[in-house]
């Protein structure tokens, strides 16, 4: 992996983790994967425009995180599983002295998680559900006695600056949001992104899913902070501009 901006670099493992850290404090990036044409997914799954530099940048991005915060779309699309400890995600945090198991938070407004999943039943750090009052309340209970932490933000609508609020309150203040695209606009309205890191992989693909799936009330504006470069896939971490918060 080579650091082509602010400075050019050749980056090694240990390069890569500081080439992402975060200054403490609360802060949320989104990351993901896209296409030259905006593409999300290959036959439905991001799997399809990976590489494995992006798998590298997707372990940091987790291992560096309090928590993940990912769709239920996302989650059940891409088969989300517990973080193990013995996993990459988990040895790669063990190395940098954090805790080896990070908790996912999957937004739902149907509460629509399956309590018997192994994101559920696996889960080392307890899974959290961010849903809102007008969620189905056996469903709720349901999760909750499943051993899911169940933060209910607004009434009819999940409210997303309140659950970065209520995750901040637990401690998990450093939000990694891995998609998808129904979530991303919901954060880029509610101006909760601080950061959007891309992975920009060299193909075309047109395929339906895209970075976003509906026009925002305003475009957001973003500025490049940093790009790296390996195998022709290009890694873009971009802050998002204030007035587009
Ligand atoms: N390339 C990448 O990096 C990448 C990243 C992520 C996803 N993807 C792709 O994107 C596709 C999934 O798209 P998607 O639009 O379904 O993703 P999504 O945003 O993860 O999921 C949409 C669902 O999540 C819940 N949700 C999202 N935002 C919400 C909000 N603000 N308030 C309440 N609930 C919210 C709702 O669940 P309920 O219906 O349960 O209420 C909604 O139906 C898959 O093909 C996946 O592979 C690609």
């Amino acid at each position: 992996m080579r650091r082509l901006l602010p400075t050019p670099a050749e980056l090694d493992d240990d390069g890569l983790v500081d080439a992402y850290r975060l200054p403490e404090g609360p802060a949320l990036r989104v990351n993901f994967v896209t296409s030259l044409d905006g593409s999300i997914a290959v036959d439905g799954k991001s799997a399809g425009l990976g590489s494995p530099g992006d798998k590298r940048v997707f372990r940091v991005l987790r291992a560096l995180a309090d928590v993940v915060l990912v769709g239920h779309g996302t989650a059940a699309a891409e088969g989300y599983r517990a973080v193990a400890p013995d996993s990459p995600v988990g040895r790669l945090r063990t190395s940098l002295g954090r805790p080896a198991t990070v908790p996912i938070a999957v937004v739902s407004r149907r509460a629509a998680l399956d309590p018997t999943s192994g994101l559920v039943t696996d889960a080392v750090s307890p899974t959290l559900l961010v849903t809102c009052a007008a969620a189905d309340a056996g469903r709720r209970r349901a999760l909750a006695e499943a051993g899911v932490e169940v933060l209910v933000c607004g009434d009819d609508d999940v409210d997303l600056p309140a659950a970065v609020a209520a995750l901040t309150e637990r401690g998990l203040a450093q939000v990694t949001c891995e998609g998808g695209p129904q979530l991303l606009h919901a954060a880029l309205a509610a101006g909760i992104v601080d950061e959007l890191d891309l992975t920009i992989a060299p193909a075309l693909v047109g395929a339906p899913e895209r970075l976003l799936d509906a026009v925002l009330p305003a475009p957001a504006r973003l500025a490049l902070r940093q790009l790296l470069e390996e195998d022709g896939v290009l890694f873009a971490r971009y802050d998002v501009a204030p007035g587009a918060r």
